[in-house]
C-alpha cells in the first residue's frame, strides 16, 4: 500500500470557485502558528502556498500530528476548500484555506540555515552551500521555469526552421576560444590529455562538411577564465550553424528567434529589423563593442577644440597620436560631488585611465578640475560640445542627426585623454557606471543590436596578434592576395555580435571554407606548419573534400536568462552554478584525488608547499 496522498492539485492552484471541493496537496511547511486553539499551517510548493487549518474539534491524533509540525517538513494534507474570513490578497490562494480532514508527514526537517524566502540575506556563500534549500524559493523555481521556456522556444524555432540538434563530444582536442582549457587526463593513453570544448565550433563545422546543412544544440561548453556576474567556468550556448548562407540570412533567423522569445517570455512585440552598428561605430560612440543604448551620454571628439591647448597632458597625447573624448551626464553635477568624482576616476583607472578631467556648469559657471589651464570660454566650448552626445540618438547615426544641444547648468562632462582604447574603454566605462548611480538605466527596456564589421585581429598585452573572433572566421575579402600583411590590423572579419542592453548576448561569423585560406591565417596567428597540423590538421584536412560556404552564431543561454529575468547575474539562471574561487560549493568540488587514481592516470602531483 502507498503511503503517499495522491495530489490534486498544486499548491498555488485552489481558488474561490473550488468552495467545497475536497483536496489534496503535498508539499513544504512554510510556517505553523496556533491562533486560539486553532492551529494554521502554510503549505509550499513550486506554485504557491495554501492556509491549511485544523480546527479545535479535529481527531486528537490529527491535532498531535499539526502541532509537531515544523518549518520545511515535508507533509501530504488531505482537506476540504472553505472561504476565509480574513482574506490575503498577498497571494493567489488567499481567498480560501483547507480544513484538514488528514495530514502525514512524509518527512522531517532540522531547521534550516537559510530562511525560504525570495527576499531572505543569506550571504552568497550560504545560498549556495545550500543551493537545494535556496532553489526552494519561488524566484529561484521561475528562473529555472524560465530557463525551461527559453530553451524549448529556441527547440521549437529552430526545429520548425529545419536545424537539427546534434550532441557533439566533450572529450576534445583543445578549441581555440581564447581562454583556457579544462583538461581530463586519459587513463588509456597515459601523457594525453583531452580538453572540455570551450565550443563546439570545430565539430559544428564539420557537421556542415558532413551535409547536416542546419544544426543546432543547447550545449555546455568550458573555459578556464575569471569570473565574472557575467562569465561561469561551464555555461551553456544555443549553438548554431547553417550551410549557403550570407550573414544577412544568419541575421533573418536570429531576428525571427529573438522575436518569438521576446513575444513569449516578456510578452513584447520586437521591432524588425534590429539596428546594426559596425564596430568602428559602437567604439567611437560608446567607448565599447556591446554598447547599452538605453541612455544618451555618448563619447565626443574634442581634438579638433583642444589641437592648439597649451595643457601639456591634452598636446603631449595629441602629439603622440593619442584622443581626447568627453562625455556629458546632463543634470549629473550635483550627484557628482568630488568626492564621488575621485571614486569613479580610482575606477576607471581600472581601465587604464591616468586621469580623468571633469567640468560642471552651475548657476551659469563654469567650475573643473583643470581650471588652471582653461579659462571660462574654453570650458564653456569644450562643455556644449560633449552636450551634442548627451541625449539618445537614433542608432545607428543618421547623417544628419548633430544634436544641437548645448550645456545646460547642471550637466557634468568628464573628459579622458589617452591612447585611443584607453579612452575608449574608461568612457565607457563612465557613461555607464554615471548613468546606473543616477537610476537613469531604463529596465524595462529591451535594447538589442547587432555590432557588426569587427576587426580580423587585435594585438594582445604581449604584442602577439589573435584572432577578435576565433581563426575560423572569414576576413571580409574574396582572395588571399587581398591581404595586405603590413597593415594585418585594417582587415575586417566577418563577424557579428547580438548584443542586448549593454551585454553580448551571443556572436558568430562567416566561416572560413576553403582550406588554404584557413592554413594563412593560422601562418598569420604565428602557428609553425608543424603546429597548425598538430593542433588543425583534421579541420584543414577536411575542408580540402568539398566544404559549402557556412556561418553560425552562439548565444550565451545563460546571459539570455538573465537579461529577460532582470537579474544582475548568470549564477541566479543556473541551478548549481560556481562561486567566485569556481568550486562547486554543494559537493566542494574540485577536490583531492586519491594516490590510487592518479596512479591509474600516470600522474603524480609536484606539491608546491
Ligand atoms: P563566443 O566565444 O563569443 O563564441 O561565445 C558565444 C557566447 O557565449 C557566451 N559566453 C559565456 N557565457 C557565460 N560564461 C562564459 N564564460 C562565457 N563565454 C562566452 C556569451 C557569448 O556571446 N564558437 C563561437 C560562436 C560562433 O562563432 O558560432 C563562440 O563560442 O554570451
Amino acid at each position: 500500500m502507498s503511503n503517499i496522498f495522491k495530489r490534486t492539485h498544486m499548491c498555488g492552484d485552489l481558488r474561490l470557485s473550488d468552495e467545497g471541493k475536497s483536496v489534496v496537496l503535498n508539499g513544504w511547511v512554510a510556517k505553523q502558528r496556533s491562533l486560539g486553539g486553532l492551529i494554521f499551517v502554510d503549505i509550499r510548493d513550486k506554485s504557491g502556498i495554501t492556509q491549511i487549518v485544523i480546527n479545535e474539534n479535529a481527531k486528537d491524533e490529527l491535532i498531535k500530528i499539526a502541532k509537531s509540525l515544523r518549518s520545511e517538513f515535508v507533509i501530504g494534507v488531505k482537506g476540504i476548500v472553505r472561504e476565509r474570513n480574513s482574506k490575503n490578497t498577498a497571494i493567489d490562494t488567499g481567498d480560501i484555506e483547507i480544513v484538514a480532514d488528514d495530514i502525514i508527514i512524509y518527512s522531517k526537517a532540522e531547521t534550516p540555515p537559510i530562511y525560504i524566502k525570495d527576499d531572505d540575506n543569506a550571504s552568497d556563500s550560504l545560498r549556495l552551500k545550500y543551493r537545494y534549500l535556496d532553489l526552494r524559493k519561488n524566484k529561484m523555481q521561475n528562473n529555472l521555469s524560465t530557463r525551461h521556456k527559453v530553451c524549448k522556444i529556441a527547440r521549437d524555432y529552430f526545429d520548425d526552421n529545419n536545424f537539427t540538434e546534434v550532441e557533439t563530444p566533450y572529450l576534445i582536442k583543445p578549441t581555440p576560444e581564447g581562454a583556457r582549457d579544462y583538461l581530463v587526463p586519459s587513463r588509456i593513453k597515459q601523457g594525453s590529455f583531452y580538453a572540455l570544448p570551450q565550443s563546439p565550433q570545430m565539430y559544428k563545422q564539420l557537421l556542415m562538411i558532413g551535409g547536416t546543412d542546419r544544426y543546432y544544440q543547447i550545449v555546455k561548453c568550458f573555459r578556464d577564465e575569471d569570473l565574472r556576474a557575467d562569465r561561469q567556468p561551464e555555461f551553456t550556448q544555443i549553438d548554431l550553424e547553417m550551410s549557403f548562407v550570407d550573414q544577412d540570412e544568419v541575421i533573418k533567423i536570429q531576428e525571427g528567434f529573438l522575436k518569438k522569445l521576446m513575444k513569449e517570455i516578456k510578452g513584447i512585440e520586437l521591432q524588425l529589423p534590429l539596428p546594426r552598428l559596425s564596430w568602428q561605430e559602437a567604439m567611437v560612440r560608446f567607448g565599447s563593442d556591446k554598447p547599452d543604448t538605453r541612455f544618451g551620454s555618448e563619447l565626443v571628439d574634442l581634438s579638433e577644440e583642444l589641437k592648439d591647448t597649451s595643457f601639456k597632458v591634452f598636446s603631449d597625447n595629441l602629439m603622440n597620436g593619442g584622443d581626447i573624448r568627453g562625455i556629458c551626464i546632463p543634470n549629473g553635477a550635483k550627484e557628482f560631488s568630488r568626492k564621488k568624482i575621485d571614486k569613479l576616476t580610482l575606477e576607471a583607472k581600472q581601465y587604464g585611465a591616468k586621469g580623468i578631467v571633469w567640468i560642471k556648469k552651475e548657476e551659469g559657471k563654469f567650475n573643473s578640475s583643470v581650471n588652471k589651464f582653461f579659462d571660462e570660454k574654453e570650458l564653456e566650448i569644450l562643455m556644449n560640445k560633449c552636450a551634442k552626445g548627451a541625449e539618445i540618438n537614433p542608432i545607428p547615426m543618421k547623417e544628419d542627426s548633430t544634436s544641437d544641444r548645448r550645456a545646460e547648468d547642471g550637466d557634468i562632462v568628464f573628459i579622458c585623454s589617452d591612447k585611443p582604447k584607453i579612452v575608449y574603454d574608461s568612457l565607457g566605462f563612465l557613461r555607464r557606471r554615471a548613468n546606473e548611480l543616477l537610476g537613469r538605466v531604463d529596465q524595462n527596456k529591451f535594447n538589442f543590436l547587432w555590432v557588426v564589421d569587427f576587426p580580423m585581429f587585435e594585438i594582445n598585452d604581449d604584442g602577439n596578434i589573435s584572432a577578435m573572433h576565433h581563426p575560423f572566421t572569414k576576413p571580409k575579402i574574396d582572395e588571399i592576395s587581398q591581404i595586405d600583411e603590413n597593415d594585418i590590423l585594417s582587415l575586417k572579419a566577418d563577424a557579428y555580435d547580438i548584443v542586448l542592453n549593454g551585454v553580448e548576448l551571443g556572436g558568430g561569423s562567416i566561416r572560413i571554407h576553403d582550406s588554404i585560406m584557413q592554413a594563412k591565417m593560422f601562418d598569420i596567428l604565428g602557428l609553425s606548419e608543424e603546429e597548425c597540423e598538430e593542433k588543425f590538421g583534421f579541420l584543414i584536412n577536411a575542408l580540402k573534400y568539398g566544404t559549402p560556404p557556412h556561418a553560425g552564431l552562439a548565444y550565451g543561454l545563460d546571459r539570455m536568462v538573465m537579461l529577460l529575468l532582470g537579474e544582475d547575474s548568470i549564477r541566479e539562471v543556473i541551478a548549481f552554478p560556481k562561486n567566485q574561487n569556481a568550486e562547486e560549493p554543494v559537493s566542494n568540488a574540485p577536490a583531492h584525488s586519491s594516490s590510487e587514481q592518479l596512479n591509474e592516470l600516470g600522474l603524480e602531483l609536484i606539491k608546491n608547499d
